[in-house]
């Protein structure tokens, strides 16, 4: 029978096994699809047409008994999948929070996929180690964190803050003189949870994975904002964890580190921050007043894939207590050899995983200090041009826009669905919609490199010809 890896064995194509199945051929293709792709996505509508989606039909075929060329393979998931994109990467797309890509963690990422190392081992990769370790120093660096924080690599900021919670779980209950990973959950001391009242929900699935219930969460009350009010939170004990926002996923606003952070202290409670986005306020110096105080907590959270613009699958937590991270995560095996360096898998709950450290150090790299900045700066110079041009346009923006989001409404629910309506329907832009206290309201993240000052006038126009 004819075995389709057979080819790979020879690299030149006097011997492939059929089109595409010579690598230098195949890589080809790959990369011209990809040029293809993001020359293009600018040009394209934000969403894909009713007619790409039905044509994904076209993958549901019966599993195929056979092989298919490597060609064709990557041929049909172009024609496909391509138009089926919901085009991110493109610089009109202000929906959730998601970011773009910068071409160079692209390129960063096709080749480390090429070396498809391990990274949760430093005899198992060396590079991938070291190059978490490099970056994990230059984003403690950039984020002004304490620079002796440890850092795990993880998927999203969901298991970022996971991470921290099960960290925190761990350190919270050792000073109460329980072992967690020891003894387990069931008779440990209760550990309380006090958490934003706008805590974003997928902190409530973290804290549930951890074994906390939403209905232990003692919810800190918050202005009109979405800052917790320091005064009106429930009291801090020695065995509080509390969860606080740099970036509060509607206002972008950041809660009052400093006094929090000073209560926590005095008494013996763990602050972590979800910082998913907001964090990256912290790299400018026009928006990290913001964050003033935020050093002061025990851990933090961040995504690559939003802000920094990474691919997506980039996210990283940092953590003051080193040893409540490996309490929580190590894993030893005597084939698990372990190399004289940063052992990956003692910061995050997996052990076989890829090098995220490559895209964060590629992204560092390429755009420096200065660059970082502007990206941030940018975004919330076009963030603060929305919110003038629709206010100029009728809408009553909800939301004092501090960073890189902005809330919106017409008079009455309405008409803000129907204007939201047009605007998706457009394809020029895509947006999404919110509750903001108590009020339906239109949602607009600038988080994404692409986006230009034509994309956001181009978008001003649909979202002011959108209003009734
Ligand atoms: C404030 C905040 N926290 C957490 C998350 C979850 O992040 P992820 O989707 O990377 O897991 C988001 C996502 O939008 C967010 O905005």
């Amino acid at each position: 029978m004819h075995d389709p890896t057979e080819g790979y064995a020879r690299p030149t194509g006097a011997d492939a096994t059929g089109p595409g199945d010579d690598i230098e051929d195949l890589l080809q293709r790959a990369r011209d699809a990809a040029a293809r792709y993001i020359t293009g996505v600018t040009a394209r509508a934000p969403m894909p047409t009713d007619a790409a989606i039905a044509a994904l039909e076209g993958f549901r075929e019966p599993l195929p008994a056979g092989p298919t060329s490597a060609a064709e393979v990557l041929r049909r998931l172009d024609a496909l999948g391509s138009p089926a994109t919901v085009a991110t990467t493109g610089g009109r797309f202000f929906g959730f929070v998601v970011g773009g890509t910068l071409p160079v963690t692209v390129a960063a990422n096709w080749l480390a996929t090429a070396w498809d190392q391990n990274a949760g081992t430093w005899t198992l990769s060396p590079v991938a180690a070291e190059l978490e370790e490099v970056a994990a120093g230059w984003l403690l660096e950039i984020l002004d964190l304490p620079r002796d924080a440890a850092v795990g690599f993880v998927t999203g900021s969901t298991m970022a803050t996971f991470s921290a919670i099960v960290a925190a779980r761990s350190a919270l209950l050792r000073r109460a003189g329980w072992d967690v990973r020891r003894r387990g959950l069931r008779d440990a001391p209760r550990v309380r949870i006090v958490a934003s009242a706008e805590t974003h929900p997928t902190n409530l699935a973290a804290l549930a994975y951890a074994g906390f219930g939403t209905d232990e969460v003692e919810p800190a009350p918050v202005d009109e904002q979405g800052r917790i009010i320091p005064e009106a939170m429930p009291p801090l004990d020695e065995r509080t964890l509390v969860l606080v926002q740099a970036g509060n996923l509607n206002s972008g606003a950041c809660d009052p580190f400093e006094p929090i952070c000073a209560r926590a202290r005095e008494a013996g409670a763990w602050v972590h921050v979800d910082g998913a986005f907001g964090l990256w306020a912290r790299a400018s110096r026009r928006h990290r007043a913001m964050t003033a105080g935020i050093e002061l907590a025990d851990s933090w959270s961040v995504d690559g894939h939003k802000w920094l613009n990474l691919p997506q699958d980039s996210a990283i937590y940092a953590c003051r207590d080193h040893d409540a991270v490996f309490d929580a995560f190590s894993v030893d095996a005597t084939y698990i050899v372990r190399g004289a360096r940063r052992q990956p898998n003692y910061y995050t709950p997996e052990l076989s995983r890829r090098a995220r450290g490559v895209e964060f150090w590629a992204a560092l790299k390429h755009l420096g200090r200065d660059g970082v900045e502007a990206l941030v700066d940018r975004s919330c110079a076009h963030a603060a041009r929305f919110a003038d041009g629709l206010r100029a346009a009728g809408y009553e923006v909800l939301n004092d826009v501090v960073l890189n989001q902005v809330v919106f409404a017409c008079d009455d629910e309405a008409r803000t669905r129907a204007a939201l309506e047009r605007i998706q329907a457009s394809g020029v832009c895509w947006l999404g919609p919110t509750h903001w206290k108590g009020r339906f309201a239109m949602r607009l993240s600038v988080s994404s490199w692409a986006t230009t000052t034509e994309d956001v006038e181009r978008s001003l126009a649909v979202m002011a010809a959108a209003r009734e």
